[in-house]
């Protein structure tokens, strides 16, 4: 996906509403009993951001920058880091290495296209905490934010090898469809209940 290649063009007719940061913070709890913290990613975010990517396997990293990057350059992890929140929600999971310290090993986000009213979304899970629940929760976060705030859908490029991604998107209700002219890459969309919010 390409969430972080998105130009900041003006935002016409913007129909979004932002999430209040308060309602999207707190705990979710592995089926192993460890318990990460979930919120709002923050400028002072930078060194976990550059170093969740860096540590990546390459495979993670293709599938989710769809090229051979190895980690993010200084503007990258800036743009990640410094989001607009009229238009665009990122959401951490944060947990402790070995060490003890402070350590991201998710991150899920979306950005408010210039109709105001869909965004596209990006994902990437840590390697060790693949298949443990936490991408389905945090895209699920991320569903729940975006209807609140009045989107109609949301969609994301995908790899069509990307067997995972594309099963998480289903299990949560998104319909995968090619992309003309890209026969490598899928795009899902969901569409989303506004009148649920
Ligand atoms: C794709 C990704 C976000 C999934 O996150 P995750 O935390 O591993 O997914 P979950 O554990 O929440 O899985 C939820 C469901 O999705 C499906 N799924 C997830 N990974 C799968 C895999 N590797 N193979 C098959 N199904 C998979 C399963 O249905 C799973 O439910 P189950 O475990 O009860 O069978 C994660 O693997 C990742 O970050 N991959 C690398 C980057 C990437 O591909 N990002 C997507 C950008 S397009």
């Amino acid at each position: 996906m390409r969430v972080g290649a998105i130009n900041r063009e003006a935002v016409s007719a913007l129909t979004y509403v932002p999430p209040d940061a308060r309602e999207l913070a707190g705990p979710w709890t592995a089926s192993d009993g460890t318990t990460l913290w979930i919120r709002p990613i923050r400028p002072e975010d930078a060194p976990l951001e550059a170093e969740f990517v860096r540590r990546l396997s390459p495979r993670s990293r293709r599938l989710r920058f769809m090229n051979a990057l190895r980690e993010l350059a200084p503007q990258q992890v800036e743009r990640f880091t410094h989001v607009d929140p009229a238009r665009e929600l990122a959401l951490v999971a944060l947990g402790r290495d070995g060490q003890g310290r402070e350590e991201q090993v998710a991150v899920a986000r979306y950005v408010v296209d210039s109709t105001g009213r869909s965004a596209e979304f990006a994902i990437a899970v840590a390697d060790a905490w693949q298949r443990r629940g936490l991408g389905r929760h945090l895209l699920g976060r991320l569903l729940a934010a975006a209807r609140r705030g009045g989107l109609e859908s949301i969609h994301g490029r995908v790899l069509a090898e990307n067997a995972g991604m594309l099963a998480l998107a289903r299990g949560l209700g998104f319909a995968i469809a090619p992309l003309p002219g890209e026969p490598g890459v899928r795009r899902v969309t969901a569409m989303l209940d506004v009148g649920a919010r």
